[in-house]
């Protein structure tokens, strides 16, 4: 069976680990404790075939981004996760989740991308799939559909609006990734 390194990352409270553990265990955690790194692993059967997927779920936390280099050069696939909307620290919280905008996340997954091209150096069909999070939260300041739309085809990358919450669109994450990789 084929196994695949597929690495998680995105800006600090984007919900990174929310949707990895949705996919991984089918739940939901709803408090918020910022990881430093955490791996998981689930066998899938997808299109007839089983593969493994190997998950590293990373922190968003800038004290820890230098160790991206290392986790981009092991990885294959890559899940870059922005958050949809602009939220109100909830009391259900155990720590306020980083403060930074709905604007700020997006221009991090642009951050990421380059960094991931300039790491993979001259690569230029990587397995990429981008994630906009907590589409089950309305808020007015809203990064705009079409806006985010235009960005999404600019880079070329599939583009997924999901809750882990509500479990919408999560598998269908993975599983995209998981039909770019095994072309490689
Ligand atoms: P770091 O590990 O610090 O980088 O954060 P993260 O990106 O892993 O964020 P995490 O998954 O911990 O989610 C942050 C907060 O957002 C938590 O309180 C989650 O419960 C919440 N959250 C994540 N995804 C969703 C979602 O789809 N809907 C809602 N309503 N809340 C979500
Ligand atoms: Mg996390």
């Amino acid at each position: 069976m084929r196994k695949f390194n597929v690495v998680v990352l995105g800006a600090g409270g984007v919900g990174k680990s929310a949707l990895t553990v949705r996919y991984i265990r089918d739940v939901f955690i709803d408090y918020y404790d910022p990881t430093i790194e955490e791996e998981y692993r689930r066998t899938v059967k997808l299109d007839g075939e089983l593969s493994t997927l190997e998950i590293l779920d990373t922190a968003g936390a800038e004290q820890f981004t230098s160790l991206n280099e290392v986790y981009i050069k092991a990885g294959l696939g890559f899940v870059l996760v922005f958050r949809r909307v602009n939220e109100l620290p909830s009391p259900t919280w155990s720590y306020f989740v980083p403060s930074l905008t709905q604007e700020a996340s997006l221009k991090e997954v642009d951050h990421l991308r380059q960094q991931i091209y300039r790491i993979k150096g001259g690569d230029t069909d990587i397995p990429i799939v981008v994630v906009g999070t907590k589409l089950d939260l309305v808020n007015e300041r809203e990064v705009q559909k079409g806006k985010i739309q235009d960005l999404a085809n600019r880079w070329e990358h599939p583009f997924y609006e999901t809750s882990a919450k509500r479990n919408w669109h999560v598998s269908d994450v993975f599983e995209d990734l998981l039909r770019q990789m095994r072309k490689r």
